[in-house]
């Protein structure tokens, strides 16, 4: 079983570095959550593992309410209040199995990059469907074991494939967990991320190691990596932007 994560242990220092975001990517997500919201807005939004707040401030942008940004990681969270400040955005501590909103208080919820983080995704489910009013949505983004997206530094670490195997559960086990809660399969959209502009600044991002995967790494693994990286960027003349096509699961709750 990989090593859970402590994201005040060091990823807090380095994410909004590694893993800032250029405005139009936050944008083709803001518009892939609002084709899918169900409803006009203005509507309440929860961020569930919100982080540093990548993209709360643009949900409550998005959607015109009030968005909630649940965070358990207390050096995550105070980035986030201190960078990602918004006048209708409140940072709150919770987990996604305890989140500290009323029942059927909110219109969309989001799940960024979290769900292998949750030890007990049943129970969160079920958390979710709580916070959620009928018909209300559920962005989530995540890896599925069987529909891992080309991202481009597997290339170059490829035991990250291992470890993500034993990360990330099967696209029908998460649906079926969270069918059992009372959530039902809208669709599955995809969404153009851009990570970087150039690979020098992307070698330059994921050296920070912002991304929790590297974390279950061997050194030599990272050392091998980097190297066969460094030679790339040292062979790139135009610089191309590194991105792909990520996958939003939507679901509605009954
Ligand atoms: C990869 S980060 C993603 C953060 C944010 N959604 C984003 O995309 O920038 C994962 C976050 O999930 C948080 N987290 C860990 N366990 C959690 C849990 N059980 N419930 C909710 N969030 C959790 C971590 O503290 C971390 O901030």
């Amino acid at each position: 079983v990989p090593k859970k994560i402590d994201y005040d242990d060091r990823q807090y220092a380095v994410y909004a570095q590694a893993r800032a975001l250029a405005p139009d990517t936050v944008a083709a997500w803001a518009a892939a959550f609002r084709r899918h919201a169900g409803a006009p807005p203005p509507l309440t939004a929860v961020d569930i593992g919100a982080g540093i707040g990548r993209f709360t401030p643009a949900l409550a942008e998005t959607f015109g309410g009030p968005a909630y940004g649940i965070e358990p990681s207390v050096r995550m969270r105070e980035v986030a209040e201190r960078s990602a400040r918004h006048d209708r955005v409140t940072y709150l501590p919770g987990t996604a199995a305890a989140i500290p909103l009323p029942d059927a208080s909110c219109d969309v919820a989001l799940l960024y990059l979290v769900l292998h983080h949750i030890p007990d995704r049943a129970a969160a489910a079920v958390e979710i469907a709580r916070v959620l009013r009928p018909g209300g949505r559920l962005f989530l983004h995540s890896v599925f074991l069987e529909r891992a997206p080309a991202v481009l530094w597997h290339r170059y670490f490829p035991a990250a494939r291992v470890v993500e195997e034993e990360i990330f559960p099967p696209f029908d086990e998460v649906l079926a967990t969270f069918r059992t809660a009372g959530l039902e399969l809208v669709t599955v959209d995809r969404v153009h991320h851009r990570f970087a502009n150039s690979l020098a600044e992307y070698a330059a991002r994921l050296k920070l190691r912002g991304v929790s995967t590297f974390d279950h790494l061997s050194e030599a693994d990272l050392v091998r990596g980097f190297a066969a990286l460094d030679a790339d960027v040292a062979a790139e003349t135009t610089p191309r932007p590194v991105a792909t096509d990520l996958e939003l699961m939507v679901l509605a709750r009954a």
